[in-house]
């Protein structure tokens, strides 16, 4: 190293620890004497990274002191456009609906956007979530599932629907490599555009800053929410207006039956009388008070998600005269977004900012005093996420689609259980026996209502029930389905 590349060097660390100084933070350079020049270089570049006027904040408001997340006075249900579109109290029609979203679909103004920077810890999956596999008989894996979605749909409608891919840090080179060693499912390289999302560092209970090796913090995803700096920043959402597309349909990788080209919604979002076309979302009705999804909420006069974990007991369980609960209308994290309202969102970076939230969490990192790695066995962090549903009552307003959860919603999140792959199959499967019974196909039932059989539709195959009265695919269909019986078409 030369004596001028040395001084300067030591100059920037004199200036860095002053800061780290200043902000409680000195630890983060304890172990700098064991590191390599390279790698006292990258520390200091992740530390520079760090805003932390802001993170001072968060770390006083989200670590330190966390109040619970004071609920508005004002909270009221959400209005929703029913799924039944005869329902009495709000009838609608959809036909109207579905007219203006198939132009908006041929006309190429529809992209496709999956949020797939998440870590997938509650799955157990060693990868990015999108290259789990999650279909019933073939395994075919999430991104597969969306890829072939995309395909059919481009066909269906002559067009093209790019499809954009948030990413990680930390799992963007291994989603990337996943789509090149699978020749990218088909679709055009050039109209898959991935990106990763921003991080934040993870933070100790006690408020400091963690440190993953002696050489790096440990950083994590900033959550959804961060996808809106991230279109703007990578450059995504330039691309799209270059492309003409002027709705963006935001799903989450976990899904494996999302609609993700729904042309009624996607017509409510551009065309309803009470939306500004802004940011839309689809909603199901609960299975219950203790179901884990956010729920739709009017607060002061504008559309919000409140989270599960936030939502109290109480309200949770109030019910409407009928019998169903108040609070009914769950989020399954499925929009329709305005291209034009993430650029004004985002038209002045620094001026734009979703709340974090707290999560705590496992976070491998190594011991401040010994700089040995450690694994925690309980929650040792908190991480700062933000979430794309705080962006909804910055639309100037918005509407909220009910769909049915049996044809819409199978997420999966966790090893076992509740949002599980085995829940998952069991509702893939009774999506596509209901769509071969509505083709006129006999299909077995269990006594608790589940199909009794392991079914797969490609999206290839049918997009909705109606592909599969075509005569030509109907020809293909067996008559009746064995009990047991494992079938992928
Ligand atoms: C989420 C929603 C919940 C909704 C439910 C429906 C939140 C906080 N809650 O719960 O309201 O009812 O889904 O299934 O989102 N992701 C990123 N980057 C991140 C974090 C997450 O891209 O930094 C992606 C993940 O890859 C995944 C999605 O966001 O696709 C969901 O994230 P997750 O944290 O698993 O949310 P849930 O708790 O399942």
């Amino acid at each position: 190293m030369t004596a001028s590349s040395h001084s300067a060097s030591d100059s920037g660390a004199d200036s860095i620890s002053s800061l780290l100084a200043r902000h409680g933070q000195s630890h983060l350079l304890a172990f700098e004497d064991r590191l390599s020049a390279a790698e006292r270089r990258r520390l200091r570049e992740q530390i520079e990274h760090v805003n932390f006027v802001e993170l001072d904040r968060l770390i006083q408001e989200l670590v330190l002191q966390p109040g619970t997340s004071a609920l508005p006075p004002s909270l009221a249900p959400a209005a929703y456009y029913p799924a039944q579109h005869t329902d009495a109290s709000r009838p609608w029609r959809a036909e109207r609906f579905r007219e203006a979203g198939e132009d908006m679909i041929r006309s190429g103004k529809v992209a496709a956007f999956t949020v797939a920077g998440g870590q997938g810890t509650r799955l157990g999956w060693n990868g990015p979530k999108g290259t789990f596999p999650a279909t019933v008989v073939t395994g075919k894996p999430l991104f597969r599932v969306f890829a072939e979605q995309l395909l059919a749909a481009s066909r269906r409608y002559g067009t093209t629907i790019p499809w954009y891919i948030m990413t990680s840090p930390a799992n963007d080179a291994d989603t990337r490599a996943f789509f090149v060693d699978n020749n990218h499912f088909g679709l055009a390289p050039a109209d898959v555009f991935m990106f990763p999302q921003g991080v934040m560092p993870a933070i100790g209970l006690d408020g400091k800053i963690l440190l993953e090796t002696p050489g790096s913090i440990a950083l994590s995803p900033d959550g959804h929410g961060g996808s809106f700096r991230a279109l703007a920043g990578s450059g995504a959402i330039d691309d799209m207006a270059a492309r003409g597309i002027e709705v963006i349909s935001y799903f989450q990788v976990d899904n494996p039956l999302v609609r993700i080209v729904d042309p009624v919604f996607l017509g409510l979002h551009a065309t309803a009388p009470d939306s500004s076309a802004e940011m839309s979302s689809k909603m199901v009705a609960k299975v219950g008070p203790e179901e884990k999804v956010g729920v739709f909420c009017v607060v002061d006069g504008r559309t919000a998600v409140v989270e599960y974990s936030d939502l109290p007991k109480a309200l949770a369980e109030e019910r409407q005269p009928d019998g169903r609960l108040r609070f009914l209308a769950g989020s399954i994290a499925i929009h329709a977004i305005g291209v034009e309202f993430v650029q004004r969102l985002t038209a002045d970076p620094d001026r734009f900012g979703l709340p974090f939230h707290r999560a705590e969490k496992k976070v491998a990192c190594i011991d401040p005093r010994t700089g040995e790695a450690m694994q925690p066995e309980r929650p040792n962090a908190v991480k700062l996420e933000t979430f794309v549903f705080d962006a909804l009552p910055l639309a100037r307003s918005s509407v909220v689609l009910e769909t049915r959860r049996s044809e819409e919603f199978a997420p999966i999140k966790n090893a076992e259980g509740v949002d599980s792959p085995a829940s998952s199959h069991e509702l893939q499967s009774d999506r596509a026996g209901a769509w071969l019974e509505q083709a006129g196909v006999r299909v077995p039932r269990r006594a608790d209502g589940h199909v009794d059989a392991r079914l797969e539709i490609s999206p290839l195959t049918a997009l909705s029930p109606e592909e599969l009265l075509d005569p030509e695919r109907r020809s293909e269909l067996p008559s009746a389905i064995r009990p047991g019986q494992e079938l992928a078409i």
